[in-house]
């Protein structure tokens, strides 16, 4: 078994080099549990619980293993409300809420409580001391990173460019996540209303091992263990895949998304900011067709115009449309297979020793 002998992979207990991405809505405490019982670092999307859904999360993983554990955090900018554009985003949805016989709500509100703001979940991480924790859309507060750092947690962030990367070695962090423009869900940018340098796995790895000195964790379009072993050659410590998981038996996909991911609408993935106000990989679907046809800037900011497209997904699965759900895969959505996690742990520890032996 190829082990790349980094700080990191000790630092985190893994006794393979494979991180289950956390991903809000998908990833469940059954799946990080066999991930992390597999060898590997399971994770928990904790990004829309509030600390006591997440605390029970964590008593769940811990239930049912003993293996490291990593939760995932969004430190979001609060939003800037901009009641006229959302009014506006609100009139522009209002025949899509018409069409499935459901009337556009009133008004957006802030779902998410970026961690930013959030002392229970801080309070909540330091009581719990999971193995690691994860930053998702930028930094938390200094005084957050000294309470987590003191009671001992290992300290990850997403990195999109050089730039965030370097912030994240400035503030002390342990790790980073570099998640090339390939991966599915949420780009990590810390603010997405700059330009995006659009930088793919293969080069955002070889541009952080050359710029950074912080072990670096593989993130976007890897699907087996082929993949994961490139990654590692390329300079990374470990890989984090998160499409590949979506289909496992404990995601919490639905019917409609597992379908999606095994059909051609796989092959088209989409970089769209329409269904939450941040740009995020999605599979092609009613929703990311509408994103087409807008400005990003007439799209209220996230997570207020998630509350939008939730509203609008819940309004058209009703009627029998399964389009408008957040669907989110990276470009090697079509590589998907569907299987228990510890099964599909097994099989790509088996492909990244065959495609390093
Ligand atoms: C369904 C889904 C949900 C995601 N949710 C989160 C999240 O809550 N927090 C986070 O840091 N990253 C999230 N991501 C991004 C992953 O951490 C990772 O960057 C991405 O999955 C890697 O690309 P891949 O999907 O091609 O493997 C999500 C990805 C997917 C596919």
């Amino acid at each position: 078994m190829a082990t790349p002998s980094s700080r990191l992979f000790d630092l985190l207990g893994m006794r393979v080099p494979i991180v289950q991405a956390p991903m809000a809505g998908v990833s469940s405490p059954a799946m990080a549990a066999a991930v992390s019982e597999s060898g590997g670092l399971g994770s928990l999307g904790v990004g829309a619980m509030n600390a006591g859904k997440a605390r029970e999360a964590i008593a769940q993983v811990r239930a049912a293993s003993a293996g490291p554990l990593n939760v995932n955090v969004f430190v979001h900018q609060p939003v800037r409300a901009d009641a006229a554009k959302e009014a506006a985003w609100l009139e522009r949805l209002r025949p899509a809420f018409e069409r499935y016989g459901a009337k556009a709500p009133g008004a957006l509100h802030e779902i998410y409580k970026s961690f930013l703001d959030d002392d229970d979940m801080l309070a909540m991480l330091a009581e719990e001391k999971p193995k690691a924790v994860s930053f998702h859309f930028g930094l938390p507060h200094p005084k957050q990173l000294e309470v987590l750092r003191k009671a001992g947690i290992v300290l990850l962030a997403t990195a999109t460019n050089v730039e965030e990367a370097k912030a994240i070695q400035q503030a002390g962090l342990d790790g980073i996540v570099a998640q090339g423009y390939e991966a599915g869900g949420h780009r990590g940018m810390f603010d997405p209303d700059v330009e995006d340098s659009r930088l793919g796995t293969f080069a955002l790895m070889r541009l952080l091992v050359r710029t950074v000195d912080l072990p670096v964790i593989a993130a976007g379009g890897i699907m087996d263990g082929t993949g994961i072993a490139a990654a590692l050659k390329l300079g990374a410590s470990a890989a984090q895949l998160g499409t590949a998981f979506v289909a496992t038996d404990e995601s919490l996909a639905d019917k409609g998304y597992r379908e999606r991911l095994f059909s051609d609408a796989a092959h088209h993935t989409v970089m769209t900011r329409a269904i939450s106000g941040r740009p995020a990989r999605s599979l092609a679907s009613a929703f990311t067709q509408l994103g087409a046809t807008v400005a990003d800037d007439i799209i209220p900011a996230y997570p207020n115009a998630y509350d939008a497209g939730k509203s609008l997904n819940a309004a058209a699965k009703a009627a029998g449309e399964t389009g408008y759900g957040a669907h989110w895969a990276g470009q090697g959505a079509p590589l998907a297979r569907a299987m228990p996690a510890s099964a599909l742990m097994q099989l790509l520890k088996d492909e990244l020793d065959r495609a390093t032996r």
